[in-house]
């Protein structure tokens, strides 16, 4: 898959013009591995390291459990997809923005916050569960970020040893997962598939917006996911009504899937025109929904178990109860004692709490985009600094 090439033109060489019949040949020898010096990222809970836990409130234990040892700011037994990338650059895991004490932003910041949509919504964290940072929200820290990191440096030596240099800027990988919400956002106000199809081109304006504002900010490199298969998360499952008929063999519902699908297809064509609008990016495109779904319909294959069911959380044929997640407690005798508990193994388990994945999933999900076997361009993630032609 990595291999087929042979429509892409290599720009930042000659020999591509040359030995045509050998792309791949030509990609991994003349084409410099992109040396990011920061990841800067935007987006939702799958992306989330700590941004609505510094705003809002600490993601309780057992998050946290398998790699931190301890709850760190994200909704996972562990590391999260983000994680894996920016380690595989030798940054460090990437701080939330809004994490504003003691913090080394040298390596990137991230502007994700769990129950971030792309459109701003017309309700409170407490009324809807979804965050007030939006997409935009995220943009304007973002901006603010860019401004005040340069006047510090400017302040003296602590602030040059956190704060990124301006080129850093220009030569950072920008990465965005966003749109999960923006869909069940709808569902849950009662919508119906072909009204929150109708937003959707609202959604890729706003999004659209985003990046060329980055860009003209002097982002370059974009890496953007599309969104996953909804549809096979138990807090979809468990809250939206189906019938029979629209549940496929994985256990999945099929209508919340194929308005991912849709929002997915449209995501597409808008990277499609800002490759045209923007002629100094380069913007990969990366297919998560194929994995996630992969993974999830085809758990045993690939060494997981129970795809639908939640691994911490409590009762109901997903493991999953919204009114008491992950992490909750209840009082009895005076004493506290935790419902939301984690099961034995997150190893062998996909989902984490009936919205997110555990670390295992991720990496999963990791390993196999990492290659560009998903994206579009098929280039690796090594390879996301390089504009291809097509
Ligand atoms: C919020 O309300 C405004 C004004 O009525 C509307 O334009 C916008 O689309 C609404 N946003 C959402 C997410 O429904
Ligand atoms: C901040 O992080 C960078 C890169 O990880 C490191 O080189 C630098 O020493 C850190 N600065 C401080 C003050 O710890
Ligand atoms: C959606 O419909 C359900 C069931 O009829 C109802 O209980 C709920 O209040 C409705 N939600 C909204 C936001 O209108």
């Amino acid at each position: 898959m990595a291999c087929c090439l042979s429509r892409l033109v290599v720009l930042t060489t000659l020999l591509a013009v040359i030995i045509p019949s050998f792309p791949c040949l030509v990609l991994a020898f003349t084409t410099a591995q992109c040396e990011f010096p920061a990841i800067f990222n935007f987006g939702d809970s799958n992306s989330d390291t700590g941004g609505l836990s510094a705003a809002f409130g600490q993601a309780p234990p057992p998050n946290g459990e398998t790699y931190f040892h301890a709850p760190a700011g994200r909704y996972s037994d562990g590391r999260l997809v983000i994680d894996f990338i920016a380690g595989s650059f030798g940054l460090p895991y990437l701080s939330a923005y809004l994490d504003s004490v003691g913090t080394n932003f040298t390596g990137g910041a991230n502007f994700a916050t769990a129950g971030s949509t792309i459109r701003p919504q017309n309700t409170t964290l407490s009324q809807s569960g979804y965050s007030p940072i939006s997409l935009n929200v995220q943009f304007y820290e973002f901006n603010d970020f860019h401004q005040r990191s340069q006047v510090a440096r400017r302040k003296g030596v602590v602030w040059q040893e956190l704060m990124p240099k301006e080129d850093v800027f220009s030569r950072a990988l920008y990465t965005f997962d966003i749109g999960q919400n923006d869909l069940t956002a709808g569902y849950f106000l009662n919508m119906s598939t072909d009204q929150v199809k109708a937003y959707v081109p609202d959604l890729m304006n706003q999004f659209s917006t985003i990046i060329k504002n980055i860009y003209w900010q002097g982002g370059r490199s974009f890496w953007i996911h599309n969104t996953g298969p909804v549809g096979c998360l138990p807090y979809v499952l468990d809250r939206l009504l189906i019938t029979a008929a629209q549940v496929d063999r994985a256990g999945c519902a099929t209508p919340f899937n194929e308005v991912a699908q849709y929002f997915n297809q449209r995501l597409k064509e808008v990277v499609a025109q800002l490759r045209k609008d923007l002629p100094l990016a380069a913007i990969t495109y990366v297919d998560v929904y194929s994995v996630k779904y992969s993974l999830i319909s085809q758990a045993s294959k690939h060494g997981f178990v129970l795809p639908l069911v939640s691994c911490c959380g409590h009762g109901g044929k997903y493991n999953f109860n919204r009114h008491m997640g992950c992490g909750s407690k209840i009082t009895r005798d005076g004493k506290q004692i935790l419902v939301g508990k984690s099961c034995k193994d997150p190893s062998v388990r996909i989902i984490w709490d009936g919205v997110h994945y555990t670390e295992a999933a991720n990496k999963w999900i990791y390993d196999r985009i990492v290659d560009g076997s998903y994206s579009d361009p098929p280039i690796p993630l090594k390879m996301a600094c390089h504009r291809f032609a097509n």
